[in-house]
């Protein structure tokens, strides 16, 4: 037997199947640029698409046609376990026109562990990096960061895992039960009997909005570092005139180090070793005593304790009882820096791995976006 002969029916409106791959798509990508910190800013925008598609395809859910309505997934245990056996049993057996009982099921987790991924995304977003709709919560929420990351990145994996065993079964459906399962989510047609799906006018416009919308949320954010979508809460800082003398006293070497990156301890042996500093004696000749008094006072009230920035949160984790004279020296800078060949801090361009300032465009203004680290020399 062989199932050409069968009928063909329109199960995949057109709607469905951008948004389908859309959302296939911007998940992969996001996936894949997350693994960069100088692309999170891509990451983040493509990970908008997916929301905006993921809410898309639940309000589908319930408004939609016949085959997309959740009220007509097979998700009863007793069809899960029929579905394979018959599976196994009969190569050629009739398939149901919409979802059937694996794809039911794959679709409902896919949309739970998309709004999972979607929403610990969010909140990391604003908690963590200080960005975005949510970053009023970094100064209030900093304790979630490590469970948030957890979560986001574990709903990850399982979605990527998730989306192998669709993949798997899908081909399975293609080439040994010939229904035409990929081709479906491209033409629309499967081979199968069962009414043809329709669409009406309203319905169309809605679904072309969405679609418009995730791109434009898309457009937005890359567009911009300082939308409101994407605008971080800490702007550039002026050194010179929040605290003029360490500016010009501390600023005369090399760029201002933002007092948030090292706690109290170490600015206190910092300060307490002065006369050799990095190879440079600095004595009360060079920075009275009052001065010296004046810069201690304001790097201590400002302080990586007392700061919701992420770098100076996972600093204070990374360090436990710790406080290394150097940043260089501890274990969040190293971890966060090892990808790193020593040849570059060798370059004429940086110099020394201290020279924070080569790679982290505006940190002697206190800013460590992630989009302005450069990255090759
Ligand atoms: C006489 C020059 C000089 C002055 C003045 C000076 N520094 Fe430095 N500092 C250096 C050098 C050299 C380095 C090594 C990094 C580099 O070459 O840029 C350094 C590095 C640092 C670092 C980074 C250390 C690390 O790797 O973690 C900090 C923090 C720092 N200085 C703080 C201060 C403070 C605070 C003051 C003011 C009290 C100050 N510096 C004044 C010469 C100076
Ligand atoms: C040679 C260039 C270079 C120098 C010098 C350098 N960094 Fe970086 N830094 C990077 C790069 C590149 C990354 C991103 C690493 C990655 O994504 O794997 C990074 C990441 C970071 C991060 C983590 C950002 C995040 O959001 O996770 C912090 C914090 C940071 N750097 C602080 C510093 C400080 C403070 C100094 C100076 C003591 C410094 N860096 C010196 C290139 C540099």
């Amino acid at each position: 037997m062989n199932r050409d002969e069968g009928k063909k029916v329109y199960v995949w409106n057109w709607g469905a199947r951008v948004i389908h791959w859309m959302i296939a798509l911007s998940f992969t990508t996001a996936f894949v640029t997350s693994f960069y910190e100088e692309l999170l800013h891509d990451h983040v925008a493509l990970g908008f698409i997916f929301g905006v598609m993921i809410l898309y395809r639940i309000i589908w859910g319930f408004i939609g046609p016949r085959y997309a309505q959740f009220k007509n997934f097979m998700l009863k245990p007793s069809q899960f376990i029929f579905y394979f056996k018959e599976k196994v049993q009969n190569r050629w057996r009739k398939i149901p026109a919409g979802h059937n009982p694996a794809s039911s099921w794959y679709t409902v987790w896919a949309m739970v562990m998309g709004t999972i991924i979607v929403i610990s995304g969010l909140l990391l977003y604003g908690v963590q990096e200080a960005k975005g709709l949510l970053s009023y919560l970094n100064e209030t929420h900093t304790q979630y960061i490590g469970i948030l990351e957890i979560i986001h990145q574990y709903a990850s994996y399982i979605f990527v895992a998730w989306v192998f065993i669709h993949i798997t079964g899908v081909l399975i459906e293609q080439f040994w039960h010939k229904t035409h399962m990929v081709f479906a989510m491209i033409t629309g047609y499967k081979k199968t009997e069962g009414e043809d799906t329709t669409v009406s006018i309203p319905l169309t416009i809605f679904s072309f909005s969405f679609i418009i919308m995730g791109i434009l949320t898309y457009l937005f954010i890359v567009s911009s570092n300082y939308n409101f979508l994407t605008l971080q809460k800490y702007g550039n800082l002026d050194y010179e005139e929040i605290h003029s003398v360490y500016h010009e006293e501390c600023g005369d070497c090399h760029k201002t180090y933002p007092p948030y990156i090292l706690p109290q301890k170490s600015w206190k042996k910092i300060m307490a070793t002065l006369d050799n500093h990095r190879g440079e004696e600095i004595t009360e000749a060079n920075i009275s005593k009052v001065e010296q008094q004046s810069i201690l006072k304001f790097l201590l009230a400002n302080s990586a304790e007392s700061s919701t920035r992420e770098a100076a949160v996972k600093m204070m984790d990374s360090l436990g009882k710790r406080r290394p004279k150097a940043i260089t020296k501890t274990p969040y800078w190293r971890e966060t820096h090892k990808n790193i060949p020593k040849s570059v801090y060798k370059s004429r361009e940086v110099k020394d791995k201290s020279n924070c300032f080569a790679c982290h465009k505006d940190f002697e203004h206190g800013n460590l976006d992630d989009m302005n680290i450069k990255k090759s020399y």
